[in-house]
């Protein structure tokens, strides 16, 4: 029972956070989203490996036009896209910890609010990307948001410092089934939504292997 009450109570948290997304890439007015910033670590892995990570999983030109296509059907429905991830996460306590502050254990709404219009900003950006060194550079800066090296330094917070590797895996599935019905919903026929999914799966694969980097000991990458 107090688990069921702790559930809603947290989904409606989650749900009420305001989302303050810009409309374009690149994320100006979102507070922490720094993709285009100039001060960034570069990322570790080279562009060789980069490209052979895109071979590895058959991600091309194709799927970067499939993403493009896919944004036009996910942009107006960004909010309910966010709703439903957080709405998961506010379901599951062994997730929703991850946000909430380290000594009392309770889940930080501000914190939350600014992740989401970090994560509506990514949606458009990972649709729009050309995977070039700029975006690399910026998905090492969100490799280490993930982890102990720079967890809570984005919005200063006291919250748990460190999001286990298991879930960052796992959390593909999620991210990436939830969004076949929101792509249903456009005017395409059922062969260019179902590419448009897989162009989705197979940029949530890359970026996750890429945020896993601090995860991994030196040289096993
Ligand atoms: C497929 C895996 C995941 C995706 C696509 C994802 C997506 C994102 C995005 C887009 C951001 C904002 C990045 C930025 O600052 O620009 C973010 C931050 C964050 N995510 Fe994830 N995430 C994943 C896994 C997880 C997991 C498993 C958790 C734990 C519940 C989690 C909790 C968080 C937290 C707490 C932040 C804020 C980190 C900070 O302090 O800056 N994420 N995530």
């Amino acid at each position: 029972m107090k688990r069921a009450v702790y559930a809603i109570f947290s989904i409606s948290i989650l749900l009420g956070c305001t989302t303050t997304v810009s409309a374009g890439s690149g994320g100006e007015g979102v507070p922490g989203y720094d993709a285009d910033s100039k001060s960034l670590e570069t990322s570790p892995v080279s562009q060789e490996e980069f490209a052979l990570l895109q071979k590895t999983i058959f991600f091309g030109p194709d799927d970067v036009e499939a993403l493009r296509q896919a944004q036009k059907i996910l942009k107006p429905q960004i909010s309910e896209i966010l709703d439903t991830w957080y709405g998961y996460v506010g379901a599951n306590p062994h997730l929703l910890y991850y946000f909430s502050n380290k000594d009392t254990r309770e889940a930080n709404g501000e914190y939350l609010s600014r992740v989401r219009a970090r994560f509506e900003q990514w949606i458009l950006d990972l649709t729009s990307a050309n995977y070039d060194q700029q975006w690399l550079n910026y998905q090492h800066e969100i490799a280490k948001r993930h982890h102990r090296v720079g967890k809570n330094r984005a919005d200063d917070v006291n919250a748990v410092y460190h999001i286990d590797y298991r879930y960052m895996v796992a959390f593909i599935y999620p991210i990436t089934t939830t969004i076949k019905p929101f792509l249903a919903k456009g005017d395409v026929s059922q062969k260019e939504a179902d590419a448009m999914y897989e162009a989705w799966r197979k940029a949530v694969i890359l970026s996750v292997v890429l945020w896993t980097h601090p995860y991994i000991k030196d040289g096993d990458f």
